[in-house]
């Protein structure tokens, strides 16, 4: 054998639900929010506000030690700089919540991958006789927020760079189609006070996008338009934007919502798609790559895609100028000009 070679990428990635679940159950269990009210603890003061049995407690913990989620130093236990930042829930930086949802759901419904890869076919609450995952998620408040605050956490990054490299100078309405709390429109507003517009979404989540706009002091420019986006028009802006909203549907309905955007722009307005674009040689964007096959699991007929799809889906709708830009991670935007 050739002694470079190693099965170990091979292992750690096969096994690498362990530190994965390992990771998503110290949120659940409010571990970092704990630890950020509390100061360090000891194994036994922290498995004793955590409720953790003595024969896992120091195990779970120095588990997460060693994978960088937590800090040790003489015996007591204390949040990373990270872990502190982001999954303290009390701090308007957690982004625990999209976690929350892969814990809670996301979790369970990929342990039957291979069989929504034979059948092509979901493998959420659908597959028990359940509604479609917004009915799902939607049809319980406190999964709503857990959504809604998941999907704030998990664009943050893209957003601030679509406020920062979009040349929204040359605008001044904005509208964000599936906008859910407001996160995109939020961003945007707060780096060009010129800016005004708001949020395209299903009623139910506008008091959820109230609450939002309004820790920003933002009520007075941006407005919440109830509405279903296959019922008829959308609302009419110079700039008009989708995220992570495309790869929820089928090609047909994709196609059908690029039109609706197309007749809803003046003459030189722009749309954005952002997503988890995947390059164009789909080889290196794993995450995006992943991401379709959430949409597998997730709905019966969404799917990611490149860059090229999209512009070429774009250009087919009429809009005589597209690119991509990358924004941030795994996430890029597709522009589009009427
Ligand atoms: C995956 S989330 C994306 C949220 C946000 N754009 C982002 O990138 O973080 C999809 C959004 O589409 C909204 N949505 C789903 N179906 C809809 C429909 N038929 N009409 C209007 N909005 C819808 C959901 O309420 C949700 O806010």
């Amino acid at each position: 054998m050739n002694d470079d070679l190693s099965p170990e990428k091979i292992m750690q990635l096969g096994l690498g639900f362990w530190g994965s679940k390992t990771l998503l159950s110290a949120i659940e269990l409010g571990l970092y929010t704990k630890i950020a009210e509390t100061g360090p603890l000891d194994c036994e003061a922290l498995s004793q506000a955590l409720e953790i049995h003595s024969r896992s407690a120091s195990d779970f913990f120095d588990a997460l030690v060693a994978l960088g989620m937590l800090n040790r130093d003489q015996g007591l236990y204390s949040n990373t700089t990270e872990t502190d930042l982001f999954l303290d829930r009390e701090k308007p930086s957690y982004v625990g919540g999209m976690l929350e949802m892969a814990n809670h759901r996301l979790y369970k419904f990929w342990g039957s991958l291979t069989e929504g890869l034979k059948n092509g076919q979901p493998q959420n609450e659908i597959k028990s006789g359940g509604e479609g995952l917004f009915d799902a998620v939607y049809g319980n408040p406190a999964t709503l927020k857990e959504f809604l605050k998941g999907m704030t956490g998990l664009s943050m990054g893209a957003n601030v760079e679509v406020a920062r490299k979009f040349p929204w100078k040359e605008y001044k309405t904005f509208m964000d189609i599936g906008g859910a709390e407001g996160g995109l429109t939020a961003q945007v507003a707060l780096a060009h006070p010129h800016i005004t517009g708001g949020v395209f979404d299903l009623p139910v989540v506008h008091p959820f996008f109230e609450e939002y706009v309004e820790s920003f002091g933002l009520e007075d420019r941006l407005e919440f338009r109830p509405g279903n986006f296959f019922e008829g028009f959308f609302p009419k802006a110079d700039v008009l934007a989708m995220g992570h909203i495309l790869h929820d549907w089928n090609i047909d309905e994709k196609r059908e919502l690029i039109d609706k955007a197309y007749k809803a722009l003046p003459e030189g307005g722009a749309l954005i798609v952002i997503e988890s674009i995947i390059d164009d040689d789909r080889r290196e964007n794993a995450f995006g790559l992943l991401m379709s096959l959430n949409m597998l699991i997730e709905t019966p007929g969404g799917f990611d895609f490149t860059g090229a799809d999209c512009q070429g889906w774009l250009k087919d709708a009429g809009f005589r100028e597209t690119r991509s830009e990358h924004l941030i991670g795994p996430a890029s935007m597709v522009i589009g000009i009427k």
